[in-house]
């Protein structure tokens, strides 16, 4: 394996299993001063199969150490998604006296006896060695509900104001959210989500949890992911409600047509949150695919990446309280070199195809501006900027190859207003994926591209008329793979 994370698309600063398929980011929680990453694995094909957790730690989530598979199936199914958390109290008993421990809360996957009809239920398994081995729970399973067919990816946390653990749970197309006070037994608390927000698709891998907005009241963010019903242009994509929750039920701020998106690009999925970080953040992490075309993109002995993580904060915006989100302070530890550019339009050459883009337009007469990335002659991704229409557009039809899926190529708009009439853009480059974080994160677009070559050029550009740059600075950016 001497190529590794060396091959062509294979990206340099985002997570990838070494060899076969990834999906959804599983089980995260920072514990003894390490953030742990498991996620959905398959470690015999690069397509989509008998899911296991594999297993990652890191010290700063930028740079990650492979560890051995945590979690294989076994006779009530697959390991599908599910969350950890540190039981601090040994609520659970698993622990010896006073000792913390991680216990996970995952689904199992199976089918009913003598039948092929799926059956999911949800389990739990424990580790007194800082995750590095597992025991299952032999009270398994501890929660079915048999009249519920999609009934899975738990994510529990411990909710100090009724002191009991919460778990919110997908079922079908609404949101289950159970108590418990030993994660062993879980009582029923309320449903959310029949008619709320969108229901283009099966609803799976929930999340929630408690912000502070900037104008300083407290407010809960219902994270759901939905599935692809094979029909929309988007594929699988991520919604989030606001709202407010008191131990037991979810009262959603927003009428129930409101949708609001976690991401306007192609490629972020199933992301949820690190559990038990102790400085106050919000972190959370997304499967950098979609499952219209996630089985196909041209990858080599490896199947997909995750985002980069995110720090999430809410605030005020014209419209509205919104969810923000922008790269773990800890990215700026892969800046390599940082160039500063003349306020004019133009090419510049790019040093790598691993960069940071800063950039910052002033609207003049202009109505349409941005810049371009070139990849090879004829391949590139655009990043523009449309005042008319008030929307950020990236736009990565001729970004490269696109012949595994008539899916794929696509033009990601999210719309957006100027602030002041700037438009500030945070862009993170890798070698097959396009982060865009805008305005300080009030909207992002994370988009996914397969050039035959590396990025070569940025080229700004600003249509019939004319913007002021504010700033323009690249900086290059380390591979954090050895
Ligand atoms: C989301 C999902 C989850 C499920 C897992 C199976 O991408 O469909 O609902 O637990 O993937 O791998």
């Amino acid at each position: 394996m001497a190529q590794t994370y060396k091959e062509l698309h294979r990206p340099q600063f985002h997570f990838s299993p070494e060899e076969n398929w990834m999906n959804d980011p599983n089980g995260m929680v920072f514990f003894n001063d390490e953030y742990h990453l498991f996620y959905q694995y398959h470690p015999y094909g690069t397509t989509w199969g008998p899911m296991h957790w594999g297993h990652a730690v890191s010290k700063d989530l930028i740079h990650w150490e492979h560890l051995p598979i945590a979690l294989f199936p076994d006779e009530l199914g697959a390991i599908f998604s599910g969350s950890a958390v540190v039981d601090w109290n040994n609520t659970t008993g698993f622990f010896e006296k006073n000792q913390p421990g991680l216990v996970a809360i995952y689904t199992s996957a199976g089918t009913y006896p003598d039948s092929d009809r799926p059956l999911q239920q949800q389990s739990l398994a424990y580790s007194k060695d800082n995750g590095r081995t597992w025991v299952k729970y032999e009270g398994n399973p501890v929660l079915s509900d048999i009249a519920i067919t999609d009934y899975r990816d738990p994510k529990v946390f411990w909710h100090e104001e009724t002191n009991k653990w919460v778990m919110v749970l997908a079922t079908g197309q609404t949101i289950t959210i159970y108590t418990s006070l030993n994660l062993k037994e879980w009582e029923f608390a309320s449903e959310f989500g029949h008619t709320a927000g969108s229901h283009d698709g099966v609803w799976e891998c929930p999340d929630l949890f408690k912000l502070t907005v900037d104008d300083g009241q407290e407010k809960w963010v219902m994270i759901v992911s939905i599935g692809d019903n094979g029909q929309s242009a988007e594929g699988s994509r991520t919604q989030y409600f606001i709202g407010d929750f008191d131990g037991k039920t979810f009262v959603n701020d927003h009428d129930d047509t409101t949708i609001l998106w976690l991401d306007y690009g192609r490629d972020n999925y199933a992301g949820v949150s690190w559990s038990d970080i102790q400085d106050g953040r919000r972190i959370y992490l997304g499967w950098m695919s979609n499952w219209r075309y996630a089985n196909q993109v041209p990858t080599g002995v490896w199947r997909s990446a995750m985002t980069l993580p995110r720090e999430l904060t809410l605030s005020s915006t014209a419209d509205g309280i919104r969810l923000f989100q922008k790269p773990v302070a800890e990215v700026v530890s892969i800046r390599k070199e940082t160039k500063k550019y003349a306020e004019e339009a133009g090419a510049i050459p790019l040093p790598s195809s691993l960069m940071e883009i800063n950039i910052e337009f002033e609207k003049e007469s202009s109505n349409q501006f941005g810049f371009v990335i070139h990849h090879s002659v004829e391949e590139k991704t655009v990043i523009g900027y449309d005042a008319a229409a008030e929307k950020l557009v990236v736009d990565r039809t001729k970004s490269g190859d696109h012949r595994f899926s008539t899916s794929f190529p696509a033009i990601q708009e999210a719309p957006l207003k100027l602030n002041h009439q700037r438009l500030k853009l945070r862009v993170f480059l890798d070698t097959s994926s396009i982060e865009v974080f805008a305005n300080d994160g009030e909207i992002a677009i994370t988009s996914l591209f397969f050039p035959s070559e590396g990025s070569k050029e940025l080229s700004i550009f600003s249509n019939e008329g004319t913007t002021k740059l504010r700033d323009v600075t690249l900086t290059e950016l380390y591979s954090i793979w050895k």
